[in-house]
């Protein structure tokens, strides 16, 4: 459930019915209003490029490239909600310390999704989830991870208020970052985000740089271990599937035959239908005036039925919400030659049992960002960041990403319409100027 697009469809849905209420030329009247201020905003460059979030970026920092202070920090709350939301607002936080030329204090993430009450929100350090040198190498000369040892003993903090709801808007967010990205604040050796919702804060990146801050996030060993584990488990089953296959052919195995027919491929499927998320994605479709948002069970098993690029047999591993590992139909239904699992048929539940929410969903996380083949939703950020992920390796691989082949990581948008009545091809667009299409969905696969 991502409750980041919740959050925004629930803001939106008000200010929307409140809206018109009204008039609709009102309506009308906000937009024109809203469009001319965001582009005289914006302003151009000399180029007479419009001055967008990384121009901007770029023209406030110079030197940022150059590498960043290492005496000068920036402290940000706890990090909450889900994975994703997590992932988002870390990348955002790093991103802000970039623009500020600052190194950002390592943050807590929170191991659990609680988020009314803070107290219960089971602070986790980063660098309990995540590689915290991996991070800085990776990232070296982006953005930099500090430790609150590296802090002098008579540290000058200074606080920075964020605003939160609809007055606090993108511009003034911006201006706030500007202006304590001068020098004047230099003295202080620590600049201490304060206030509340900081996963809110407006996006003033282009998604390359996202991409970069999630390239350096690396899972602790233990829990890459995990996952590991998990994709064994899946490889293995597919093995066996093939070793009865070549044994009932042949009669008898021929070892070297069985080692040939050993590796068959596995497809991660993110299969969204639980209950709160049906209602969720419906109401969205009502809003949004979108009809391809919401897939249902049967939906999804014959779109990526298929899918022409996936050999018989293959493994399915369904990435599906807890409450839906008591309704076995999901298991069922599916085509000839594709092998349909879940953690509790795999015998992998207790892997998962062990951790609190963020754990297991990294895991998961890790399960279908290595898949054969990524099916998921372009309405759901956890699909989204994989994909995005996805895209970013393929590329780096050499590979154009191209709607037309499947080497490197292919992904697809099941609750999309492509080729063949299957599921559309689906990659990030890497030169998008936001992460708007990650963190809110859209249908636009670049495909
Ligand atoms: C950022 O800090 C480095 C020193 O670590 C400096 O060389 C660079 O000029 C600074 N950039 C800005 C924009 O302040
Ligand atoms: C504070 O600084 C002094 C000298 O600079 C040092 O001796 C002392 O150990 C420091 N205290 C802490 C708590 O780091
Ligand atoms: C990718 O994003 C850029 C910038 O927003 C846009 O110009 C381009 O048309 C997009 N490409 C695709 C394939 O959607």
């Amino acid at each position: 459930m991502s409750l980041w697009n919740y959050k925004f469809w629930k803001s939106s849905q008000f200010t929307f019915s409140s809206l018109v209420c009204k008039c609709l030329a009102l309506v009308v009247a906000a937009l024109v209003l809203r469009a001319v201020l965001f582009r005289s905003f914006l302003g151009f460059d000399v180029n007479g490029k419009p001055i967008g979030s990384d121009n901007l970026a770029r023209v406030l920092d110079k030197n940022v490239d150059y590498g960043i202070r290492r005496d000068k920090f920036l402290e940000v709350p706890q990090i909450v909600w889900g994975l994703n939301n997590q992932k988002i607002a870390f990348a955002r936080a790093c991103l802000t310390a970039r623009m500020l030329n600052r190194t950002l204090l390592m943050p807590s993430l929170s191991a659990s999704l609680f988020y009314k009450e803070i107290d219960q929100l089971q602070p986790i350090s980063f660098d309990k989830v995540f590689q915290f040198r991996k991070f800085n190498s990776i990232c070296n000369g982006f953005v930099r991870l500090g430790q609150y040892s590296e802090l002098l003993n008579q540290t000058e903090v200074l606080e920075m208020q964020k605003g939160s709801g609809r007055k606090w808007t993108l511009a003034r967010d911006l201006d706030q970052l500007k202006e304590f990205s001068t020098n004047q604040y230099d003295q202080y050796e620590v600049i201490r985000i304060v206030g509340k919702h900081p996963f809110l804060w407006h996006d003033h990146w282009p998604i390359k740089d996202y991409a970069k801050i999630f390239e350096g996030l690396v899972l602790v060993d233990e829990f890459a271990k995990e996952a590991e584990r998990v994709i064994s488990k899946i490889r293995a089953v597919g093995r066996e599937f093939s070793d009865n296959q070549v044994l009932a052919k042949k009669g008898e195995v021929d070892n070297e035959d069985s080692t040939k027919f050993s590796s068959i491929p596995y497809m991660a499927v993110h299969m969204r239908i639980e209950k709160d998320w049906m209602i969720h994605c419906k109401k969205l479709e009502q809003r949004s005036n979108i009809n391809e948002i919401c897939s249902s069970k049967e939906e999804i098993i014959q779109r990526v039925a298929n899918i022409k690029a996936v050999n018989n047999p293959t493994v399915v591993y369904l990435a599906v919400a807890d409450s839906l590992l008591e309704d076995n139909t999901i298991l069922s239904g599916w085509k000839d030659g594709l092998l349909p699992f879940e953690k509790k048929k795999l015998g992998v539940s207790h892997i998962y049992d062990k951790y609190p929410y963020l754990i297991k969903s990294a895991i998961d996380y890790e399960v279908c960002l290595r898949a054969d083949v990524f099916v998921g939703n372009s309405f759901s950020t956890f699909s989204s960041l994989i994909v995005l992920e996805r895209t970013q390796k393929t590329i780096s691989m050499g590979v154009p990403s191209s709607c037309n082949n499947n080497v490197g990581w292919p992904s697809y948008a099941y609750n999309v319409m492509g080729d063949l009545d299957g599921p559309k091809k689906w990659f990030t667009n890497m030169s998008d100027t936001s992460l708007q299409a990650v963190s809110y969905g859209s249908n636009r696969v670049s495909c």
